[in-house]
């Protein structure tokens, strides 16, 4: 398979080969990801979408190493990762993947700078880096008054925006997210797909699960799921080219 997993340009960022989960929880067995070939390329942005309990949520935690899948291969940056052990993706995640879960999983005795520094500190990150990044990915996302709160004194959309910042403060290669705006008003969302856009301009490679179709039109490509395969895919698009002046074009959401 090794020809799969490297182009003319590099390796790619992530790559599935035939994956398939199945949650054996008591009673019947879920087929949550049946049989996913998915390949992103570096700097690629590829929006996830498909009705609820079409296998989103269970993908990307597979591609991040938060589940383990059934069977079938994970690459990611042209390594084999299905095999690792837990330890093992874990330093994989803090090295290159940083991840916006579905519901935030913020640490709830800690301030909102400290969650956002965490990742950047155990990455081994200078403290002043690591502060200097916090500062400006707050900045970004509005929540700079928000710096000493407890993330229980927040609200869903404040919430989820400490969790983008927390997941791009590593700079990782790869960012997962899922469901980045699902609790966000419009203004908010705007804020976080002009962050967004900015690191995917950056050469970010960015796989993101969303409901919304405005946000989705964002991304490069859109995988769509149904009962955990892929129905549709706009692999053959080109990765677009973003001018890198005109932020604004990016966030501009109609309707
Ligand atoms: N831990 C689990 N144990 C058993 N079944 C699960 C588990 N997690 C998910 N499932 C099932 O797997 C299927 C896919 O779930 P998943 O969470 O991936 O869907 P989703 O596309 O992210 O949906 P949503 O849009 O509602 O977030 C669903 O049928 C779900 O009930
Ligand atoms: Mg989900």
């Amino acid at each position: 398979m090794s020809d799969r997993v490297t182009t003319a340009t590099g390796p790619s960022a992530l790559h599935t080969v035939n994956l398939v989960k199945i949650y054996q929880t008591g009673g019947l067995p879920v087929h949550a990801v049946r049989g996913i070939d998915l390949l992103v390329e570096p700097g690629e942005f590829v929006a996830i979408m498909g009705p609820s309990g079409s296998g989103k949520s269970t993908l990307v935690h597979m591609l991040g190493g938060l589940d383990t899948r059934t069977s079938g291969e994970i690459w990611v940056d042209g390594k084999r990762a299905d095999t690792l052990n837990e330890s093992a993706w874990a330093i994989l995640r803090r090295q290159k993947i940083g991840f916006v879960f579905q519901f935030f999983n913020l640490v709830d005795n800690m301030t909102v700078a400290d969650n956002v520094e965490l990742p950047a500190l155990l990455g081994g990150a200078p403290a002043k880096h690591a502060r200097e990044r916090r500062q400006y990915l707050l900045g970004e996302l509005g929540l700079t008054d928000k710096a000493d709160a407890a993330p229980a004194q927040l609200s869903g959309g404040e919430q989820q925006r400490v969790a983008l910042a927390r997941a791009l403060a590593n700079q990782p290669q790869v960012l997962l997210a899922d469901e980045p705006t699902g609790n966000l008003d419009s203004r908010n969302t705007r804020d976080v797909l002009r962050l967004i856009g900015e690191v995917h301009r950056q050469g970010q490679t960015i796989v993101m699960v969303t409901h919304d179709a405005r946000v989705a039109g964002l991304a490069d490509r859109v995988v769509t799921l149904l009962d955990g395969q892929i129905v549709d895919d706009g692999l053959m698009a080109p990765v677009r080219r973003r001018p890198k002046s005109g932020a604004g074009d990016v966030v501009e959401l109609h309707g």
